[in-house]
């Protein structure tokens, strides 16, 4: 994420000033707990995770419907390497490959998600049976190869005739939305009993809606609140819709969990406003409504023209797991010349950085994890993204991948941690198989245990597909 945040109030800035003073000085960090074992439990849950528009291509097969993706990356500056999807990763009929080499590395979980422009082209009507179809049969394959599916209905393609009536800033969406899960739960539910709902709203919300670095590319600080508030909305009405189509599905939604600390620096100690005034825009005002059936108080003037009667109701579901998707904290300052007040800021100089720049901190995501499990009545979780990318490049991936195993590594000891404090986790999706189409990144950011010819899609799994398989059928967490 980068460029400018909006959304922030002068109002919520002065009230977060008050409540920061109190608080007095930042605290120091405690070196982290030696763990007890490094050994997960037998039933620990090892997976991946993928999206559909990020591997599937045949972007033309079965009657799919055209997605807010599509006419995005129609328009080649919109990504990095000038590329689009339109291959990927083949696998919408190399699906079979996929979960095979998802066996081969010891897994026994796999996320992957359905197109809604495959299941209703135009976002709304009549199935097509033929998506349908498609994902019973990948679905199938996965169970075959001993692998327990959980499916994303959304990871961010929104049929275009939806965003053409408003996309997310309608409510009516929501109400779409419901539909669509609905379509699901009712073809696929005899075999597929494991949903994640939403992935990463909070993303979607700001880099689709206010930055433009992603579909549908608006950059309108006034829809922060309508599209949180509806992406909410739409959350509550289809976690209910599945459970009404066939009770007993095991029904959750991933977040993505981000620290959001103060930038140093000279400003430091005011960073920490715009620091604390977007966690509750990132983080709790997705959370808060889930869980708590309230908004944070900086999201509540955004999001107030959006909620109706008995919307926030209809937000607050019991769920049956929290996906936590784990990458990097951000780093937030003051910009007086920002009409939020608030921009990222630089991560400490010293800190080890990924790909994109970001602080490779472990600790984040036992922080978010804790918190969880201490302001949110400790849910079960899943780990349902994390992992890292190669450094940037055109050329091929890197084999001999010891930095990744090292971050994965790094990253498990946290949730080995936490769950020794008695967090509720009960699985880890490494993002992901196979390097894939990367949203704005195009294809130069690789993030998979398994490289990919881009001319003939030949796999070829790299050294951390080895040591994940390795991890996956020992459960015990290697010393680096
Ligand atoms: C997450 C997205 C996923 C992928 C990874 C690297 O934010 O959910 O699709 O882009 O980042």
């Amino acid at each position: 994420m980068s460029d400018k945040i909006s959304g922030l109030t002068r109002r919520g800035l002065a009230a977060g000033a008050g409540a920061l003073a109190l608080q007095g000085c930042v605290a120091r960090e405690a070196p982290p707990r030696p763990l007890a074992s490094r050994q997960f439990p037998p039933d620990f849950l090892w997976g991946v995770a993928t999206a559909a528009y990020q591997t599937e291509g045949a972007l033309e097969a079965d009657g799919r419907g055209a997605s807010i993706w599509d006419v995005f990356a129609a328009n080649p500056s919109n990504i990095h390497d000038r590329s689009n999807a339109a291959t990927a990763c083949d696998s919408y009929r190399r699906y079979g490959e996929d979960a095979a080499l998802a066996r081969a590395g010891g897994l026994n979980a796999f996320r992957f998600s359905i197109a809604w422009p495959r299941v209703q082209p135009l976002g709304a009507g009549p199935a097509n049976v033929l998506g349908l179809d498609h994902y019973a049969r990948v679905v199938d394959g996965m169970l075959e190869a001993g692998l327990t599916p959980f499916a994303t209905l959304y990871h961010w393609d929104l049929p275009q005739t939806l965003q053409a009536a408003g996309g997310w800033a309608n409510r009516d969406t929501a109400a779409r939305f419901a539909d669509y899960a609905d379509i699901v739960a009712r073809r696929l539910g005899d075999r597929l009993a494991r949903y994640v709902v939403l992935n990463e709203a909070a993303v979607h919300t700001v880099l689709g809606h206010v930055t433009g670095l992603h579909a549908p590319g608006l950059r309108d600080g006034d829809l922060l609140g309508p599209v949180t508030h509806h992406l909410n909305l739409a959350q509550g009405r289809a976690i209910a819709a599945l459970r009404a189509a066939r009770p007993g599905l095991v029904v959750g939604t991933t977040l993505a969990l981000m620290p959001s600390r103060p930038a140093g620096g000279a400003l430091a100690l005011w960073n920490r406003l715009p620091a604390a005034g977007f966690d509750e825009l990132w983080n709790g005002a997705y959370l808060d409504p889930l869980l708590h059936g309230t908004y944070p108080e900086q999201a509540q003037s955004l999001v107030a023209a959006s909620v109706r009667d008995g919307d926030m109701a209809a937000i607050h579901q019991g769920v049956d797991f929290i996906g936590v998707n784990y990458y990097a904290p951000t780093y937030m300052r003051l910009d007086l010349n920002n009409p939020s007040f608030v921009n990222i800021g630089a991560p400490p100089r010293d800190a080890p950085k990924d790909a994109f720049g970001r602080h490779i901190d472990p600790s984040g995501l036992g922080e978010m994890l804790a918190r969880l499990r201490t302001r949110y009545a400790n849910p079960n979780v899943l780990i349902t993204e994390n992992g890292c990318s190669d450094p940037f490049s055109d050329g091929p991936a890197l084999i001999e991948d010891e930095f990744r195993i090292a971050y994965v590594r790094a990253h498990l000891e946290a949730v080995k941690r936490e769950m020794e404090a008695g967090a509720r986790i009960g699985g880890y999706f490494h993002w992901t198989l196979i390097d894939n189409w990367e949203w704005a990144e195009g294809y130069r950011s690789k993030f998979g245990l398994v490289a990919m010819d881009r001319a003939t899609g030949v796999r070829t799994p790299k050294r951390s597909h080895q040591w994940f398989a390795a991890l996956a059928r020992s459960g015990l967490l290697d010393e680096s």
